[in-house]
């Protein structure tokens, strides 16, 4: 293939550069959109140069530093390279990079965790500020200037909107067969110019497989030929077969009762080994004819489409393995037809969610006796990646499921705590708790009635007298005038397994 064979816009082709070229456009200050969501489809070669730039700059005693605006996580080439040198100031709305997130838990980099819906939304209000900057990997440009999108969409069309200025990267490598599996919808307008959005279905198509730029703003064009990062899934544990087990019974029963259609409804799978473990044991369950209205479809979800378990799969992004990726790219055409990739305004949108009566199932760190959930800090203080989608799909879903392994670092630390060291979804937002333990229905529980079930389903044996034990003395507490009985807390205790642990390095004595 010549090699500009995927830029067939001959204004486009004008301005390709080297991505040293492209990054020196880029300036201290500047609000930079990235593409990229779950290590999928992120920029590969215009972030390391910039990231050299940075170090140039700042080891003479400069003070270059961007704020990183991204669909979500992305790889050591963006987020690493980026952070490494110091060159973020601020990063929005998720990362699960680890020199990232050391450097915003040293206080070296700001970081604004957000609902992945909101975010197109917000730039599109001017809550965040001005866009300065897009830099976008795209599978390659139409001879009319549309934009073939790659194996992300995440806010792409919202930063190509928005930019002052737009870097496009074309990627030789990601598979030419992505064209035509793109559903970008340009519908969205601010209130109060809103219209409902046309989808009552999974797998309906709104928009038009490619996305717009006004060619005037594009400065660069740069051409690549690399991999996405390789998302590599361990093997289902034991642990986390028997959460997957916990919830197909569940399954079950809701279907038993005439809660749940046999086919369920589209499900929405979190990240994380737990989660990916969760559609291994869906693969091998009883039901057919599933579908998914998700965020990242991962291995799991592949798998689920090759054995014919799942009909269909709407998601932003693939996060797949090596591995994985051959599978999808072996298989190209068969896959084409089932998977539908759309902007994350539209994957994570609570009225779609809503009104496809998503089942959402996504990780936690811990969860309080009552059923509120922290997604994302250690301890209370340290991000561990972010909110995510999780709280798009918790908080509008059909059902909504909380699962983890009920104690973290060798037993050293229970997952069911008193209370939650740092709240993102609220008990009004969680249904259903999972552990390998057993599953905790809290639909129509009050707040005693949910610690009960909490305590006796999901935490460790080990854990359970300590749990217990609070519960009654709060309670206690509180008949003796010292609180109220709602939902009893010892307030100088609630939170000291945490303080323990952060002490002795473990919760209990
Ligand atoms: N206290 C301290 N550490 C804990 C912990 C707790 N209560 N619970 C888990 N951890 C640690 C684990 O030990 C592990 O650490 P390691 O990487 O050093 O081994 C790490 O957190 C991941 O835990 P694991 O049990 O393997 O879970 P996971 O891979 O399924 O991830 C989350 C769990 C919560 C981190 C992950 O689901 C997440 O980031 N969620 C938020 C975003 C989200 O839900 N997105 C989906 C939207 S579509």
């Amino acid at each position: 293939m010549p090699e500009a064979s995927r830029i067939l816009h001959p204004g486009l082709r004008q301005k390709i550069m080297s991505a040293d070229a492209a990054a020196q456009l880029i300036q201290h200050g500047d609000h930079v959109g990235m593409s990229g969501f779950t290590g999928a489809g992120y920029p590969k070669a215009v972030p390391i140069a910039l990231a050299r730039h940075i170090e140039q700059a700042n080891q003479g005693g400069g003070h270059f530093r961007i704020g990183v605006w991204t669909g979500a996580s992305t790889a050591p080439e963006l987020d690493g390279a980026l952070a490494r040198v110091g060159g973020i100031e601020t990063r929005l709305p998720y990362q699960s990079d680890p020199v990232c997130r050391a450097r915003i838990n040293a206080g070296e980099m700001d970081y604004i965790d957000i609902h992945l819906s909101h975010v197109a939304q917000y730039v599109w209000f001017g809550f965040l500020g001005r866009l300065n900057v897009a830099v976008i990997e795209v599978a390659g440009i139409l001879e009319d200037g549309r934009l073939i999108p790659s194996a992300s969409v995440g806010n792409n069309k919202t930063w190509l909107d928005q930019a002052d200025k737009v870097i496009i990267e074309v990627n030789q490598a990601q598979p030419a067969g992505l064209e035509g599996m793109h559903d970008i919808y340009y519908g969205t307008d601010r209130p109060p110019h809103r219209r409902p959005i046309p989808m009552t279905h999974t797998g309906d198509r709104i928009g038009e497989p490619y996305l717009h730029v006004d060619l005037d703003k594009v400065v660069a064009v740069v051409e690549t030929d690399a991999p996405d990062r390789d998302t590599v899934y361990s093997a289902p544990d034991e642990n986390s077969q028997r959460i997957a087990g916990h919830i197909l019974d569940f399954f079950q029963h809701e279907v038993s009762k005439g809660r749940l259609p046999a086919e369920l409804l589209p499900l929405q799978s979190g990240v994380g080994n737990v989660a990916n473990a969760v559609l291994s044991g869906l693969n091998r369950g009883p039901f057919d004819n599933l579908t998914a209205y998700t965020e990242v479809l991962q291995d799991g979800m592949l798998e689920m489409i090759k054995s014919g378990k799942l009909a269909l799969a709407s998601a932003t992004a693939l996060s797949l393995s090596r591995e994985g990726m051959q599978e999808f790219l072996d298989h190209l055409d068969f896959y084409r037809q089932r998977i539908v990739l759309r902007p994350q305004e539209i994957s994570n949108h609570p009225e779609l969610i809503r009104r496809l009566g998503v089942i959402a199932m996504n990780g936690m760190i811990e969860t309080d006796l009552y059923g509120n959930v922290n997604s994302t800090h250690i301890m209370g203080t340290r991000i561990m990646n972010g909110i995510g989608g999780s709280g798009d799909f918790a908080r509008n879903a059909y059902l909504s499921l909380f699962m983890t392994p009920s104690t973290a670092k060798g037993g050293a630390i229970s997952c069911i705590v008193p209370m939650v060291s740092h709240v993102d979804h609220t008990e009004h937002d969680v249904q259903v708790i999972v552990t390998e333990q057993g599953l905790a229905d809290l639909r129509g529980l009050a707040p005693r009635q949910r610690a009960q079930v909490v305590i006796e389903r999901c935490a460790h044996p080990d854990y359970r007298p300590a749990l217990r034990d609070y519960v009654a003395r709060a309670e206690r507490n509180a008949r003796g005038g010292r609180g109220g009985l709602h939902t009893p807390h010892l307030l100088d205790e609630a939170l000291s397994w945490h303080s323990r642990y952060e002490r002795e390095g473990r919760m209990l004595p």
